[in-house]
């Protein structure tokens, strides 16, 4: 038997660093470390004051675990810090969105535009009747009103929970349920590849159940043929239209909640993850300041990531709008009308920083690199990646094709409970390895131990905890503190476990390895889906793998993997192929991790937001009935995959 908590198999050796000129200009300079070490709740505090406080605070942390609280005393708008300090301080002219509908409408906003619409938006709030505290559901596609919703909502100090567009009813009613919303913000619909979608009627039937919603306030998008309560429901044109463009904020305590925003969980009940005021902005801000490198004058910041996920909230709404950045905004699907549509619009916009998620750079490898070379994506300076680990091919590909060798990359780790980013490289700072999110920023405590709570050395895999509270901490679960205590701080106590797994390098720098309830247990040893499908991914024609552990009568669990092939690249056939790639595993990470069996497939089982379900693989390798399957992104996948592996042979 293996001692090892999580092996360490995968080995990478390249390193890119940042070039000098970058280097020179970046906003994070090397002492910011130690800054930041000699004195961590000083160095926050610093970073708070980049905030427009109404009110200072008189104590930085009160930490009573797993209880935090952070900036007491202190009082602050988050609007105001996003919108009304730009404008008072004569940057309204500068262009806070450009926005781009799928199909293909814009419009251009300005900070002082966006200021008047999120004033005349928080009058209506408060004409229907929405007051600080009231909880607002925000179910809308990609447009700037949601954006100006959750200002506004802020802005009169209701704390709003935003439900991805593409929830079903019933996922919608357990979050108004659970948050005891009394308003839902929605449209009519919204454009996704190619054609409008209807959103209101599941506004309609999710209304069905019982709520304490009283209004529901409908921004018309499309067009589209709309059932109407005539007591309950509100155009947003003809409300917010007619509202005075003047409006003066209140200022709410720094630990006013801010956000409700429930993540899935892969079995049970979501769970409603508040975020804070003060604490929470004081990191976005800071985060997106230095991990993004962010000149305010001169780039263009775009982050793909809906406002319905935590990426929308931290890094499209709060961190780029406080730091007043200018961003494009999109509305559609990556493939419509074209799979080059993202790249067209980094050069139509002279994109400098993008942000997106390993699912779609490893959609583009399977696509093939001619849709971006169709493209100037010469304006790039600086690329990131969140959401799941980045395979080192998938970093290499994004590095070569995307960033032609001159943009450094930022893998940022973080979570939807941490609200900010965590570990990630500064860009301007670290030498950077493909695959590896490298070391907690400044003012973050992260460490990997063994199942003792003992670090582990470098070479080793273990957990990833957090040690020391951080700003942007979720604050709880809405109206559940004992399950807050149980799902974070009850493993290792007063440490915070993520729920990762990681190694730490040579060098120490950490390796995310994925969700721990995923790691695979062959033979004795403790391996992680994630180097398994790095592995598979180094090869030439894979796109994208799925790895999972199916038990096994000899070696307790087998390896399954479920791989996409890249198109347009020449490769074996059947049998040959498998073995190919079996192989591959073998020479890169060892045999002990060389899969069992190898199906080809067209597309993985993946939740909205992109990241793998393995738990459905998993039912599919065991010859299960697949289980819940109802956060899937397209519910046909799993019939597909699971005819294909009844069809395929196992090897040895
Ligand atoms: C995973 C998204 C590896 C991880 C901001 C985490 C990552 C979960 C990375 C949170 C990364 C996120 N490398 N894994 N750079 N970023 N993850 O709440 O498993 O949607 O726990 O927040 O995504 O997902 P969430």
């Amino acid at each position: 038997m293996s001692e090892e908590t999580l092996e360490n198999l995968l080995t990478e050796t390249r390193t890119f660093p940042p070039s000098l000129e970058f280097a020179a200009e970046s906003n994070a300079q090397p002492f910011i470390y130690a800054e930041a070490n000699k004195d961590r709740l000083a160095f926050w505090e610093r970073q708070a004051r980049e905030l427009q406080w109404d009110a200072p605070w008189s104590q930085v942390l009160d930490w009573q675990p797993p209880f935090a609280k952070w900036f007491i005393g202190g009082k602050i708008n988050a609007s105001v810090n996003a919108l009304d300090r730009h404008v008072n301080e004569g940057r309204g002219d500068r262009v806070a969105f450009h926005f781009e509908g799928e199909p293909g409408d814009t419009r251009t906003i300005t900070y002082a535009q966006l200021l008047i619409d999120v004033k005349k938006t928080a009058n209506a709030l408060t004409e229907l009747g929405i007051k600080s505290g009231d909880r607002v559901a925000i179910y809308m596609p990609m447009i700037p009103e949601a954006a100006v919703a959750m200002l506004a909502c802020a802005r009169i100090g209701a704390p709003h929970s935003v439900v991805f567009g593409g929830f079903s009813a019933e996922a919608l009613l357990s979050r108004i349920q659970d948050a005891d919303a009394t308003l839902v913000i929605t449209a009519d619909g919204g454009f996704r590849k190619g054609s409008a979608f209807a959103l209101k009627p599941a506004v309609d039937e999710a209304l069905l159940g019982t709520t304490h919603v009283k209004k529901v306030l409908v921004v018309k998008r499309t067009g589209q043929e709309t059932a109407w309560d005539n007591d309950r429901d509100v155009w947003w044109h003809e409300i917010v239209e007619r509202q005075s463009p003047e409006h003066i904020a209140q200022s709410f305590d720094s630990e006013h909640p801010l956000f409700i925003l429930y993540t899935s969980g892969t079995t049970a009940k979501p769970k409603g993850i508040f975020h804070t005021t003060g604490g929470y902005l004081t990191q976005v801000a800071f985060t997106h300041k230095m991990v993004f490198d962010i000149k305010a004058e001169s780039d263009v910041f775009w982050c793909t990531a809906d406002v319905g996920w935590i990426t929308g909230h931290s890094y499209v709404v709060y961190g780029p709008l406080i730091n007043g950045a200018t961003q494009v905004m999109y509305e559609g699907t990556p493939d419509t009308p074209h799979k080059g549509r993202i790249f067209e619009l980094v050069a139509k916009y002279g994109v400098t920083i993008l942000y997106t998620a390993p699912t779609l750079i490893r959609t583009w490898m399977k696509w093939g690199d001619e849709f971006p070379q169709a493209h100037d994506l010469s304006s790039l300076r600086l690329l990131g990646s969140v959401g799941e680990p980045i395979n080192p091919e998938a970093w290499m590909w994004y590095h070569r094709i995307i960033g032609a060798e001159r943009c450094p990359i930022v893998d940022t780790w973080w979570q939807t409970e941490t609200g900010a980013i965590m570990i990630s490289p500064l860009p301007g700072i670290t030498a950077s390895k493909p695959g590896s999110a490298m070391r907690p920023l400044p003012g973050i405590s992260a460490k990997v131990v063994d199942d003792n709570a003992k670090p582990v050395e470098h070479g080793h895999g273990g957990y990833l905890i957090l040690t020391e509270p951080w700003p942007a901490m979720l604050r709880g679960i809405w109206g559940e503190p004992e399950r807050y205590a149980e799902s974070y701080w009850s493993k290792f106590e007063n440490l915070y476990f993520a729920g990762d797994g990681a190694k730490l390098d040579d060098d120490g720098a950490i390796w995310l390895l994925g969700r721990v309830d995923d790691v695979m247990n062959v033979s004795g040893h403790r391996i992680s889906t994630t180097e398994v499908e790095s592995a598979l991914v180094s090869h030439e024609v894979v796109a994208e793998a799925a790895v999972v552990g199916a038990s096994d009568a000899m070696t307790g669990q087998g390896i399954v993997a479920f791989v996409i092939l890249r198109s347009g690249m020449a490769h074996a056939e059947g049998n040959e192929l498998i073995q190919q790639l079996r192989n591959h595993v073998a020479k890169e990470i060892g045999a002990i991790a060389k899969p069992r069996q190898i199906l080809i497939v067209a597309e993985l089982p993946k939740t909205r937001s992109g990241k793998i379900m393995r738990r459905l693989l998993r039912d599919v390798a065991e010859n299960r009935a697949v289980g819940d399957s109802t956060t899937l992104a397209d519910p046909n996948i799993m019939k597909l995959i699971s005819e294909g592996l009844q069809n395929a042979t196992s090897e040895d």
